[in-house]
């Protein structure tokens, strides 16, 4: 079964293609790296994936699904996507990470908060850091952090390592190849060569709005 297909989907703005005819299916235990130059449609690709802007046509199927046929809560529950420039909120670190259990009115799981920090080399001192004097590292960690208290069954990645040094970069992708083991599919638009190889099983290319090629990594 396919958990994500996208099937002849456009995607225009005024008459201008952005996304044309892309199809893709994805099965549930892929971890798919997106590359392309910049401009050539990639982050707009997730963002229709993500149900976050509207095809012109064609459809995307969830668990064989169509899109239009889930509640959209239903879907951003089930599909995270993860921005390239991280937008931190409120005060400190602790407004940005109680939030998703806010809106869920959850109690907040501190135990889990830590976990996650520890995991992507950060600790419980950063709880009540101003988020002014973070690098920009940091706040991309954080962010990622505040997407992945709660799991979804899919995360969509748009270059969340930009600004994060090869330390760091390693210790992200080992922690989203170890979810993406655990049952999570991952897609991931990167821009460095070595690391669309590094953790993934396919590689998608896409340029001037088009799936130009899918290989396999063995
Ligand atoms: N809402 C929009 N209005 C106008 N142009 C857009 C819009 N969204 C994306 N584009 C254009 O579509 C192209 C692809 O953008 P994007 O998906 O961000 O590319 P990538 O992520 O591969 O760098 C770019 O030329 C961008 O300027
Ligand atoms: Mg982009």
């Amino acid at each position: 079964m396919n958990i994500l297909s996208v099937k002849d989907v456009y995607y225009k703005v005024d008459k201008l293609d952005i996304i044309k005819g892309i199809s893709i299916d994805i099965k549930k235990d892929d971890c798919i790296s997106i590359v392309g130059q910049s401009g050539s449609g990639k982050s707009t690709l997730l963002k229709l994936c993500a149900d976050l802007i509207p095809i012109t046509s064609g459809s995307i199927y969830y668990k064989e699904k169509c899109y239009t046929n889930y509640n959209p809560i239903e879907l951003r529950k089930s599909i995270s996507y993860c921005i390239q420039t991280p937008i931190l909120f409120g005060n400190n670190v602790y407004d940005n990470l109680e939030f998703p259990f806010k809106i869920r009115n959850e109690k907040v799981d501190i135990n889990r908060i830590n976990y996650l920090l520890e995991k992507l080399n950060l600790d419980k001192s950063y709880l009540q850091k101003d988020i002014k004097t973070l690098s920009g590292g940091e706040k991309q960690r954080i962010a990622i952090i505040r997407n992945l208290l709660y799991i979804p069954e899919i995360l969509l990645l748009d270059e969340i390592t930009a600004s994060l040094d090869k330390e760091n970069t390693i210790i992200v992708e080992n922690y989203i190849k170890e979810l993406n083991e655990s049952g999570v599919t991952v897609l991931w638009i990167t821009h460095s060569d070595e690391q669309s190889k590094s953790i993934f099983n396919k590689r998608i290319f896409i340029s001037q709005g088009e799936v130009i090629k899918v290989e396999e990594i063995i």
